[in-house]
């Protein structure tokens, strides 16, 4: 008898510690808001009930992991975690030269600190906050080259994350490796929507980036995620275990930046990877100043060993099936009750189209902020706002604020955290927020710091 294909997809572990959740009324969370200005970074965590506000650093850890976390070996240097941890990292990325960091955003500084001049371009598909105020701290222009349906929300093309090789070429033509330090190639591409890049797009950037002499960086962060989309998506690979592709993926480029509070499925930490020995010297020396001695980087030996499991356990293809159908099950669930989101469905995270969804309500008054608003008091779920609240800039010679883009608010799902009656609770939230959309108002600016505002701006409705 051939094996009955079951429509439900089960979250591949059972629970063996819970976390009470404090269930709390609107009443309650009209307060609670209210004090935090009404914006969610304010809130206390455990005045949320269902927390979407990143999938970084929340991710629940396994058994294994935890044992790891009592094996953890807390000597200043040459730690056995540093080495359980590096052999781990060379084993799936394969780089010569594995430094650790407390988080991605350190790793971003100690390469670029170490290979950029002022005066420089690096493109990439979309870079990263963290990744593109890393780069312009230096005064180098990061650039986003990322194919055209990857910046169109409705656009189902299934890799969207894809760099854009004749824009890429172009560029490596125009300025060359004198101008171009490196090339940098966003996976899963958290900026353009969750979206991967194709196996064939990244062996592209290798052989224009190897004919230039210019090396070729990967922000890692999602590296499971987007190899298992490749698997799922790009034709010859679907029979190959997501390890291989991986390993494939990660080998085509000479380096990379990683944050492994995502796919490293680990609370804190981080690492570089590189195969440039004279580059590898000096990274180490500048960690030394802010990370620590290089075999820990920043971090406990016990964060090394959840580490180095995570990254194996996050390339468990029943992990991988569980994950990106959880997320696409939101992203269903919200499409079905008509709610406009960015398609398709992304690997770590939904995003809901509020200026479509808030049409009436104009980009100066938020329609994103005010629907993460609505979203917490009607069901004490968190999101965040992407849209002209994080990205919108007061153009410097009209005083006037320039719009984002585009007003999105994400809903990032925690990794082995939340179950599909979670997924369907904020389904159902969301639905009748949108029923009642109509009634929704924008909201005002009433504080707000000179940068980065989105953490610490207080609003008011309108
Ligand atoms: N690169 C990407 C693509 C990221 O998504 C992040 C973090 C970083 C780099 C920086 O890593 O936080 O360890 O310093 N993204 C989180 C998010 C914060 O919510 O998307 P970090």
């Amino acid at each position: 008898m051939t094996e009955p294909r079951y429509r439900t997809i089960i979250e591949p572990h059972r629970v063996k510690v819970v976390e009470p959740i404090r269930m709390t009324t609107r009443a309650e969370r009209e307060t609670l808001l209210r004090d935090a200005g009404l914006n969610l970074f304010g809130l206390r965590s455990d005045d949320v009930m269902i927390d979407l506000l990143t999938d970084s650093g929340t991710a629940a850890m396994s058994a294994e992991q935890w044992a790891g976390i009592m094996r953890g070996d807390e000597s200043y240097a040459g730690s056995p975690s540093f080495f359980r941890f590096e052999k781990a990292v060379k084993d799936i990325f394969g780089y010569r030269h594995v430094i650790p960091t407390h988080q991605g955003r350190a790793a971003e500084r100690i390469l670029f600190g170490c290979a950029l001049r002022p005066g420089q371009v690096v493109p990439s598909n979309n870079h990263f906050d963290t990744t593109r105020a890393n780069i312009e701290a230096l005064g180098v222009e990061a650039l986003d080259l990322v194919i055209a349906e990857g910046r169109r929300p409705a656009s189902t093309h299934p890799f969207k994350g894809n760099l854009d090789l004749v824009q890429l070429e172009a560029l490596l033509r125009a300025r060359g490796r004198e101008d171009v330090p490196l090339v940098m190639l966003t996976l899963t591409n958290n900026s353009g929507g969750g979206q991967p890049a194709s196996l064939e797009n990244i062996r592209g950037i290798a052989a224009l980036c190897r004919r230039h002499a210019v090396p070729f960086y990967l922000d890692a962060c999602r590296f499971a995620e987007n190899a298992f989309f490749i698997k799922l998506r790009e034709p010859g690979q679907a029979d190959r275990p997501p390890i291989e592709i991986a390993r494939e993926m990660l080998r085509l480029a000479d380096g990379c930046t990683m944050s492994a509070k995502k796919d490293g499925l680990a609370n804190t930490g981080g690492f570089i990877g590189t195969n440039d020995d004279a580059l590898a010297q000096r990274m180490r020396n500048l960690s030394i100043l802010t990370e620590g001695f290089p075999t820990y980087g920043g971090l406990a030996g016990r964060d090394l060993e959840a580490i180095a499991q995570g990254l194996y356990e996050v390339l468990d293809e029943s992990y991988l099936t569980y994950r990106l159908r959880s997320t696409a099950y939101l992203g269903d669930g919200l499409r079905a009750a008509g709610v406009p989101i960015v398609e398709p469905p992304g690997g770590h995270a939904i995003y809901i189209d509020a200026g479509a969804l808030l049409a009436h309500i104009p980009p100066a008054e938020y329609p994103g902020q005010a629907l993460a608003c609505e979203i917490y008091l009607a069901g004490g779920i968190r999101s965040c706002e992407i849209g002209s609240v994080m990205l919108g800039r007061v153009d410097a010679a009209s005083g006037r604020e320039q719009p984002a883009a585009m007003e999105l608010v994400r809903l990032a799902l925690p990794r082995r955290v939340y179950t599909q009656s979670h997924v369907d609770y904020v389904i159902e939230v969301i639905t009748s927020v949108a029923a009642r959309k109509d009634e929704l108002r924008g909201v005002t600016i009433i504080e707000q710091p000179p940068a980065l505002r989105h953490f610490t701006a207080r609003f008011a409705r309108r």
